[in-house]
């Protein structure tokens, strides 16, 4: 069976299309993801979704890629600045990572600008809102293959 690409969403992201709506848009999680399952469809790839606001989840289920995603999505969200453990779980599972931002985590705030997450994974898409997603997807599908 072809192995899924995972996709992972960090915290606070269930709440998109209320939260900040001048920085992260209008779309809702499910919107989001909606399109992503368009695309995956249109691919014939198979996703598998989380979003969790719990670090030790996220860590779990990107543990749990290891022959079971040919690629990863992964939003950190806030843990994109400091999460070592979130780190250190993708550099270990040595599975294609394609780190997304709706937005341009160099145009905000300073602590934004580092992400610890970026060295280990394959590339970063930041900034486009819900096209990061959509092109980050297609990015991995590409490296999945
Ligand atoms: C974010 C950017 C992060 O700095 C922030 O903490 C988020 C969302 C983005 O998608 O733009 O929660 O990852």
């Amino acid at each position: 069976m072809a192995k899924k690409i995972f996709v992972i969403h960090g915290p606070n992201l269930n709440l998109l299309g209320e939260r900040e709506v001048d920085v992260y848009g209008k779309f809702t999680l499910e919107e989001i993801n909606a399109e992503l399952e368009k695309i995956a469809k249109a691919h014939k790839v198979e996703l598998d979704i989380l979003q969790s606001s719990s670090e030790g989840e996220i860590v779990e289920k990107i543990g749990s890629a290891r022959g079971k995603a040919g690629a990863i999505v992964i939003n950190p969200a806030g843990y994109t600045h400091y999460s070592v453990a979130i780190r250190d779980a993708v550099a270990a599972v040595n599975i294609p990572t394609v780190e997304v931002h709706l937005s341009n985590i160099y145009a905000r705030e300073e602590f934004r600008h580092k992400s610890v997450i970026a060295p280990v994974a394959t590339g970063q898409v930041s900034g486009f809102g819900v096209e990061s997603y959509k092109l980050g997807l297609l990015a991995a599908i590409k490296l999945a293959k």
